[in-house]
């Protein structure tokens, strides 16, 4: 595999879009793709690193710029925009993970000059950033580079205007080779030490210099005409909570300066040759579709924190969207990549609800439930994070009030039905024994007690919001229903199968308290759930939607822009929908549906879809693909795989769409290639779009890898070693896979 992205346009428009899309990170850190050389509001994210944002309760934080590099010849700043820019040409390779850049310059004193930059964050070493250089200029002269550690940073707020503080310099200290900054969030409760070293073999002046800015080291050197000096820039950011920080950090930039650029780089693009033994997906005969889907996985790959103390969040590391929130998009778009092929990734994200579940039953209780009730928007602390207004102008005299944070509550669902996918693709008995049985009695809990009686429909939910966020306060969601109604049978299955189990399994039983009685309660309501009637077979996505206005619209079109005004300003009083919601839960439970009545749901609501929400298109392209709807689904996964290369929302600089990345997964999984994981084992039933030839991918399933290659005429099984036998149906065959084993079966 070799695939580059380059990009030649400069602008500071196009910077912004570039920024999010060249991100570089290793879930740890993530350091956005503008050039070093050019002033930015962008810093450094670091995973989990949080802080009080007024509206918004906390925010990840902009945290120190480390990349930025200054530099001066002959007494001119070489910046892009006030010089003739020759050349300007940026390269992502996501196979070896670095970013390239190629910069000529004509300076205003008439010298030419040119600069070459790789950049990388380390894949093994969470705390490393790399930057190596070569400057050349057509004269002799004296070149000047800065290499600053920069904690003018802020967060920008409702508006761009606004910027909000985060953090602040404890400590700024240099010594012979290093300079350092002791960084404190506003709150106090994060501490990161950042450390970094500016190298170069020909003799230099070094200074520093300590300002309300930060701390930089300052190199004079006088270069000959025609001669290529090259630079390496170490740096480290540690946010160890530990009281040698500020030791640990200057020790670990000493045995990165020891080891020396080759070797690091040597060990990142192991790094990431392992990582794509396994994410890799080949598609031969589409060449355009095989780049989009590994840029995608590249990205998600990218953002996925490396401990607990945070999940994957909306945009990741790459921009401040949604402030660094984590919703729904993790568990139902984003995780099912990662449990099937780095299951335990997804883990370590399924022990982040885990972490925290008190927070989850304080939220239940507060709102007046039981169990427990995860927030709609979640950042380090586990409470509702959802701002509950947001100001439209500088004065904060408009607002829009924002209902989702006490109103979506599928979320709860939606995590419970992910530690369920998680236990079927892995049969990870302990995390289901110690932590998974945990999180799904909680949520079962908490739907019996949000529920109510009606004596005419049975158990029926009032009040909320589903996916589709255009109508509020609505009852009986037929989303939220359906997957609480699914919440609570998995609180009675696993029960069940916990008693069955004995040893941990019933341990948990007994911690959580649960009871006989309590779980027959489950099982009634989840029998009685109410469930918005049928009108031609379509299900009516809550009470009284048909009653609503009706407009249709384009499926091949993308937002609201395109709608009447009229229309826009009254949507909610319309049928018009922000994104797949009756069929968002037929993808999830297909198996409780026949295909007629998919077909008539699907064949209803994609026209009352306007996609305003990323999330959309790959929901609805799946099931396009089990319809036969093949051109269709194809466009939706192109239009997703290239959803920030061609910033199709128009705001790709907040960040990356990831759930959308791994919705792109998912349409390739479960959409073409129509993989289901069964409770006792795998069904395959294709649908590859016309123009593929052969797709070919692995996964993990139940401790073993598996490589499958779809063609059109055949699905290509292989097992490593292990075990047991796997059951398989494909296209309604049913074979056994054995370990070591190849399988070949005609479609
Ligand atoms: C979508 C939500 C999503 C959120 C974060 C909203 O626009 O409607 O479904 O969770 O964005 O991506």
């Amino acid at each position: 595999m070799k695939f580059n992205f380059q990009f030649k346009e400069y602008s500071p428009k196009t910077e912004e879009v570039y920024g999010t899309i060249l991100t570089l990170g290793n879930g740890h850190i993530g350091i956005r793709g503008e050039i070093e050389l050019e002033p930015t509001v962008y810093g450094t994210t670091v995973a989990g690193i949080y802080d009080y944002a007024p509206y918004f309760y906390r925010e990840i934080v902009n945290a120190p710029r480390v990349i930025g590099l200054g530099m001066m010849f002959n007494g001119e700043p070489l910046n892009l925009s006030t010089h003739k820019l020759l050349k300007y040409e940026r390269e992502l390779d996501i196979e070896d993970g670095t970013l390239k850049t190629w910069i000529e310059l004509e300076t205003n004193k008439g010298a030419r000059v040119s600069y070459e930059s790789l950049r990388i964050v380390h894949g093994k070493r969470k705390n490393v950033v790399v930057l190596k250089f070569k400057f050349k200029a057509d004269k002799k002269g004296l070149l000047t580079l800065i290499n600053p550690i920069d904690v003018d940073v802020a967060n920008p707020s409702y508006r761009p205007e606004i910027l909000v503080k985060h953090c602040y310099a404890e400590e700024l200290d240099f010594g012979e080779d290093f300079i350092y900054a002791g960084v404190k969030t506003i709150d106090g409760k994060y501490t990161l030490g950042i450390a970094s070293s500016l190298i170069t073999d020909k003799e230099a002046n070094r200074s520093v210099v300590k300002s309300v800015k930060g701390i930089a080291e300052v190199l004079s050197i006088e270069v000959e005409a025609d001669r290529v000096y090259e630079f390496v820039k170490y740096i480290v950011i540690s946010s160890e909570r530990d009281s040698a920080l500020k030791d640990e950090t200057l020790k670990e930039l000493g045995e990165v300066k020891e080891l020396g650029f080759e070797k690091l780089f040597a060990e990142h693009r192991e790094y990431w040759s392992e990582i794509w033994k396994k994410a890799k997906v080949e598609i031969e005969g589409d060449e355009e579709a095989e780049k989009g889907l590994n840029f995608s996985l590249f990205h998600l790959i990218q953002s996925l924190p490396r401990d607990n103390n945070i999940s994957l969040t909306a945009r990741g590391i790459h921009g401040f969207g949604y402030r660094g929130h984590v919703f729904w998009d993790t568990e139902i778009y984003a995780l099912p990549f990662f449990i099937a092929v780095f299951p335990e990734d997804a883990k370590r994200m399924l022990m982040y609800r885990y972490r925290n579940l008190e927070a989850a039953k304080e939220n239940a209780k507060l709102n007046g439930y039981k169990g427990a009730q995860f927030p709609w928007e979640s950042a380090d602390d586990g409470y509702e994070a959802t701002p509950p207004l947001v100001p439209l102008d500088m004065a904060g005299r408009e607002v829009v009030r924002i209902y989702t944070g006490e109103e979506e509550h599928h979320i709860t669902a939606d995590i419970a039905y992910t530690v369920d996918l998680y236990y079927k693709f892995t049969n990870d008995e302990d995390f289901m024994a110690k932590y998974g049985l945990e999180i799904i009695f909680e949520t079962a809990r908490f739907w019996a007690s949000r529920v109510e009686f009606d004596e005419k429909k049975g158990y029926v939910i009032k009040k909320v919001i589903g996916p589709d966020e255009y109508h509020e306060h609505v009852d009986n969601s037929f989303f939220t229903n359906l997957m609480a109604k699914h919440n609570l049978l998995l609180g009675v299955a696993y029960y069940k199968k916990a008693l069955n189990k004995g040893g941990y399994w019933k341990k948990t039983v007994d911690r959580v308290k649960v009871t006989e009685e309590e779980v027959l309660k489950w099982r009634e309501i989840a029998e009685k759930m109410y469930l918005p009637p049928q009108v031609d077979g379509v299900f009516e996505e809550f009470d009284g939607y048909f009653a609503l206005q009706d407009y249709t619209v384009d499926p091949h079109g993308i937002g609201e822009a395109r709608l009447p005004e009229e229309i826009r300003k009254k949507i909610g009083k319309t049928r018009l929908i922000k994104q797949a919601d009756v069929i968002a839960a037929q993808y999830l439970l297909k198996d409780q549906f026949d295909i007629d009545t998919i077909k008539r749901n699907f064949d209803y609501y994609i026209v009352r879809t306007t996609h305003a929400s990323s999330l959309s298109m790959p929901a609805y392209s799946i099931v396009a693909s089990w319809l036969g709807y093949g051109d269709l689904a194809y466009e939706y996964f192109m239009k997703c795989a290239y959803i920030d290369l061609k910033n199709l929302y128009g705001n790709t600089h907040d960040g990356f769409h990831l759930a959308t990345a791994g919705g792109v997964w998912q349409t390739l999984f479960r959409g073409f290639c129509g993989i289901d994981i069964t409770e006792d084992g795998i069904s395959i039933n294709p649908h590859l779009p016309s123009k593929w030839k052969a797709v070919k991918f692995g996964f993990s399933f139940r401790g073993r890898w598996l490589e499958i290659r779809v063609t059109p005429k055949e699905v290509i099984v292989k097992s490593d070693e292990g075990k047991e036998v796997i059951k398989l149906s494909i296209a309604g065959k049913e074979v056994s896979l054995r370990p070591n084993e190849k399988i070949v079966v005609p479609l």
